[in-house]
């Protein structure tokens, strides 16, 4: 299978969270237990992806490096990049243009969370489609604050628009996007929309003109989290730790999953969780390095 590579994109300004972001990285900051990027970098390792590349400010592309280090004691590679200004989502792709070579792609917010039974399969399915795009469809009430995408019974897309104001289907798209390797090429060629972007939702409209786009539904059952307002936020919080609290189990434990693919062994599991021991979370780790928990 072709490989695939990772990038979170962790940038922004996230005025929207002002005071709270003034002085840091919207995506550094705590869902709970956990910094805000641990959540998109979970779905990349779930998706069997090793190789990431990490785009923020110049602010703040030093705080990740000091938390995320070189990925090694998760078993994985990181690479950095600064986006110099926010200057749109498919920046993404010019920026990273080298560290993707010749592989695909999959992208993903920094402030994009997602939880749900299905998802490894989902992921593993998008994973496995090499000549063609993917895109995520979940059906919301009001999706007017996002991407909005029509799908065809085949799983096509048939329109996609950016914060329509009437938008013609329920379905947003989540920030999370499987490429092929001609996103490079394509990135290049996109202008600046209204608002003076470089719109992720162009990149996919051109897949859509090539009939290169597929879209997965997320069913009901998954939950889909943007945390880039305080309501979502403290709303996405909430949910991690109802969940976390009820079952004694983590979610999106970047710890957690390395062990479980087998990228780290259980003595290295249990150096990671020696330092944290103080927390739920690191007797949790403990606990799994250990062999007591029942569940995968
Ligand atoms: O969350 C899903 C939505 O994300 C999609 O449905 C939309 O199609 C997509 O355009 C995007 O919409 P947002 O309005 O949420 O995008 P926003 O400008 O808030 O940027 C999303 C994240 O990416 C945010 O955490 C900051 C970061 N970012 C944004 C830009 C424009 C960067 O790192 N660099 C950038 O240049």
């Amino acid at each position: 299978m072709k490989n695939r590579k990772g990038i979170i994109l962790a940038g922004g300004s996230a005025t929207r969270l002002y005071p709270l972001t003034l002085a840091i990285s919207k995506q550094i900051m705590p869902v709970y237990d956990k910094p805000m990027i641990y959540y998109p970098l979970s779905v990349l390792m779930e998706a069997e992806i090793r190789q990431v590349l990490i785009i923020s400010t110049p602010r703040d592309i030093v705080t990740f490096k000091e938390l995320l280090g070189d990925g090694s004691k998760w078993g994985m590679e990181f690479t950095y990049k600064v986006q110099e200004k926010p200057a749109g989502l498919a920046e993404a792709f010019i920026l990273g243009a080298d560290f993707m070579g010749d592989d695909n792609v999959a992208m993903i917010l920094g402030d994009n969370m997602f939880y749900g039974n299905n998802l490894s399969k989902i992921l593993k399915h998008a994973n496995e489609r090499e000549d063609e795009s993917t895109i995520f469809g979940y059906y919301v009430k009001d999706p007017r604050a996002y991407g909005v995408v029509e799908i065809d019974k085949q799983g096509n897309a048939v329109s996609i628009e950016e914060k329509p104001e009437k938008p013609k289907s329920h379905y947003a798209v989540p920030g999370l996007y499987f490429y092929t390797n001609d996103v490079k090429e394509i990135a290049k060629t996109i202008k600046p929309s209204e608002r003076g972007e470089l719109e992720i939702t162009s990149i996919n409209e051109e897949y859509m003109k090539r009939g290169k786009l597929k879209v997965e539904k997320l069913g009901r059952a998954m939950t889909w989290f943007d945390t880039g307002t305080h309501d979502a936020l403290l709303e996405t919080a909430s949910f991690v730790q109802t969940i976390e609290k009820r079952q004694g189990m983590q979610i999106c434990s970047p710890d957690e999953i390395a062990y479980r693919k087998g990228w780290i062994t259980a003595e290295e599991l249990s150096n990671i969780a020696n330092k944290l021991i103080k927390t739920d979370y690191g007797k949790f780790l403990k606990d799994l390095a250990e062999n007591k928990i029942g569940e995968e």
